[in-house]
């Protein structure tokens, strides 16, 4: 199993599948079940700042992902939200409601257990988020934690908005990431930390490619 933890925008996605796709590991996106759940606040009408009802919607929340790299499966009761989830609304309001404990408590337990059936499965899994190597699976033999300088992570957020349709200034990205940086590391559940353990690997710098050259070289002794 490979832990990647890191900041949005440091190519964990892209890395997370492809390194997934190269060691034929499944692959799991916990950042997408938590926007999952944001997706469902706000279409219930429910206040994102509002942890109690954001709690109690959680537990009604019927969602499912699936974990292979190949055919990526987000659905809302049924529905693909594949895109929806990655819309400008969840993205603003998906920090408050993974802050509240509940949320976390259930996405960990959530997480754990398909971990558990993709190693007895297939036995290998590459799972991406923020608390993946301190929190969901702290005995992970190979922890990484990808990091890259804000304003390289903010370019690459305004490319990435920009491809799929939504035009983002590298301004309003650089804004809307230090935003997202500064709530997710500063809260008191589980805040975005790398393990003390975890690989360093600063993605400034490298390709895609680059990148997924050195975390199968480290998985292949580790993973
Ligand atoms: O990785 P992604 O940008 O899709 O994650 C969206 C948000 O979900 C993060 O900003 C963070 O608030 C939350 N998240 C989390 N714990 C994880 C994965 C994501 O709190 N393991």
């Amino acid at each position: 199993m490979v832990a990647l933890d890191g900041p949005s925008g440091t190519g964990k996605t892209t890395v997370a599948r492809k390194l997934a796709q190269r060691l034929g590991a499944g692959y799991l996106d916990t950042g997408a079940m938590y926007r999952m759940v944001t997706l469902a606040v706000l279409r219930a009408g429910v206040d994102p700042a509002d942890s109690a009802a954001v709690a109690a919607l959680a537990d009604k929340t019927d969602f499912g992902i699936g974990t292979s790299p190949d055919r990526l499966e987000i659905r809302l009761a049924g529905e693909d939200v594949a895109t929806d989830i990655r819309g400008p609304e969840v993205t603003k309001a998906v920090s408050p409601v993974s802050a509240v404990p509940h949320v976390r408590e259930l996405l960990v337990a959530r997480q754990r257990q398909i971990i558990d059936e993709v190693l007895d499965g297939i036995g290998g899994i590459v799972v991406e988020g923020r608390d993946i190597g301190t929190v969901v699976a702290p005995d992970s033999p190979l922890k990484v934690y990808l990091t890259a300088s804000a304003d390289v992570r903010a370019s690459r957020r305004s490319t990435q908005d920009t491809a799929a349709g939504r035009k983002l200034s590298v301004a309003d990205a650089l804004a809307s990431v230090e935003r997202r940086d500064h709530l997710d590391s500063t809260r008191t559940a589980s805040p975005l930390r790398a393990a003390d353990d975890a690989v360093h690997v600063d993605t400034s710098e490298l390709s895609i490619d680059q990148v997924i050259v050195a975390l199968s070289e480290l998985a292949s002794h580790r993973g």
